[in-house]
């Protein structure tokens, strides 16, 4: 039989995954500035630190660490979530609680695997993270977005959204969101854990960079709101660590975490021990407050410089002003359109990531993200520069 006839599962209809793959594939270009992407800065992965630390790991504990070990995780690392959790997103929770995953990425995959039936709806954030959008898709989910505006999503749509809908779980990136960078103010937390009981709604709360905050005061997240359970919170040590580690976490109410943890026997049965192990070190041998002090130093830098020029840009009618994390979001005038001027972009040797690909519902084509962490001041300037030249003449 001819491979070409192959059919592939039913959960596979309408995703290709393939619109920003291009643009990735783009960015190999030699001298190609990128915006685009999201990764930390290669100087804000602490190579030599883990080196050091995986080092002396696998000549204390290499037997153990080097073997299989349980779905449930490494113990020693969720002892040391349970202060950290306490400390940086203010929540009490028991180990048994938390539940250390391949990513958050997992995190966002268990939880779809042990709630989603085919045609449940979840609601998102207008735009939000496209990965774990595929996530939701990838297990038939009907997606269904909700706008938002300076303070986050806006949560009297989302209370009229659960009454009508009654949806099975909202995803939302409480922190400096991708792609916009905005936050969700401190009222709009309490009111969503108070929604989510209200109307048994689960809340996938996913905060990989609330430790990137470069100004404003730090708020409380969702889950500390929670007195029952309702929300699932995702953590991630990508964006302060490593992404390449692959270690992130889920903080549940403890049935469902059990339900995730037997998802999660059969994807990868454990998330790796060492990097599990180095994680923990990192955290005990408080590295992790100096390094993130670090990183936000230069990263302000970077996200203000970004700002500065953005306010120049030709055709450039409104962005986000974040206070942390990778990204910018802005909006070209109106009939302008980022997909289209993204190839000429390309050509002069800057990328961005148009935003319409964010919206569940596509269409914002006038919108783009930038990313500037990856970037130095130097390409910063002379990016901006190029994306000016472009949208002036096409404005
Ligand atoms: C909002 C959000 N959630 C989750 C992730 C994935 O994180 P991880 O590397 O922990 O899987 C990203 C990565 O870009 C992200 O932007």
């Amino acid at each position: 039989m001819d491979i070409q006839s192959l059919q592939f599962a039913k959960r596979f209809d309408g995703i290709s995954g393939s619109a920003i793959r291009e643009i990735f594939k783009l960015l190999a270009v030699p001298g190609m500035i990128s915006f685009a992407g999201g990764n930390p800065a290669a100087s804000a992965l602490p190579d030599t630190q883990v080196a050091e630390i995986a080092r002396e790991l696998l000549l204390s504990k290499g037997k153990t660490l080097l073997q299989y070990g349980a779905t449930e995780g490494y113990a020693p690392l969720r002892e040391s979530l349970v202060p950290y959790l306490k400390d940086r997103f203010s929540f009490d929770c028991r180990e048994d609680e938390i539940l250390p995953v391949t990513g958050s990425t997992q995190a966002m995959d268990l939880l779809c695997k042990a709630l989603i039936d085919p045609g449940d709806k979840v609601v998102v954030e207008n735009p939000t993270f496209l990965g774990n959008m595929q996530a939701i898709r990838l297990y038939q989910a009907q997606l269904i977005p909700v706008d938002s505006d300076e303070d986050g999503i806006k949560v009297d749509e989302l209370e009229e959204v659960f009454r009508r809908e009654h949806p099975k779980m909202l995803y939302v990136i409480p922190t400096f969101q991708n792609p916009t960078g905005r936050t969700l103010n401190l009222e709009r937390r309490k009111k969503i854990a108070q929604l989510a009981a209200q109307y048994g709604v689960v809340v996938a709360e996913d905060d990989p960079y609330r430790d990137l905050r470069y100004a404003g005061q730090e708020l409380p997240s969702i889950k500390s709101f929670d007195t029952e359970g309702w929300v699932a919170f995702m953590g991630s040590f990508s964006k302060v660590i490593s992404p390449g580690l692959r270690v992130g976490f889920l903080a549940a109410n403890a049935a469902l975490l059990r339900k995730c943890t037997i998802g999660k026997q059969s994807s990868d049965v454990h998330t790796a021990n060492l990097n599990q192990a180095i994680v923990d070190a990192y955290l005990r041998q408080g590295l992790l407050a100096p390094h993130v002090e670090a990183i936000c130093q230069s990263y302000a830098e970077q996200m203000n410089k970004m700002l500065a020029l953005l306010s120049k840009c030709g055709g450039v009618a409104r962005y986000t002003r974040p206070q942390g994390g990778l990204f910018i979001f802005a909006e070209l005038k109106e009939g302008m359109n980022a997909v289209a001027l993204l190839n000429k972009a390309v050509e002069r040797g800057v990328a961005y990531v148009p935003g319409t690909y964010f919206y569940a519902g596509g269409g914002h084509e006038n919108t783009f993200r930038l990313n500037f962490s990856m970037s130095t001041i130097e390409q910063i300037d002379r990016g901006m520069q190029l994306l000016n030249d472009v949208f002036t003449e096409n404005a």
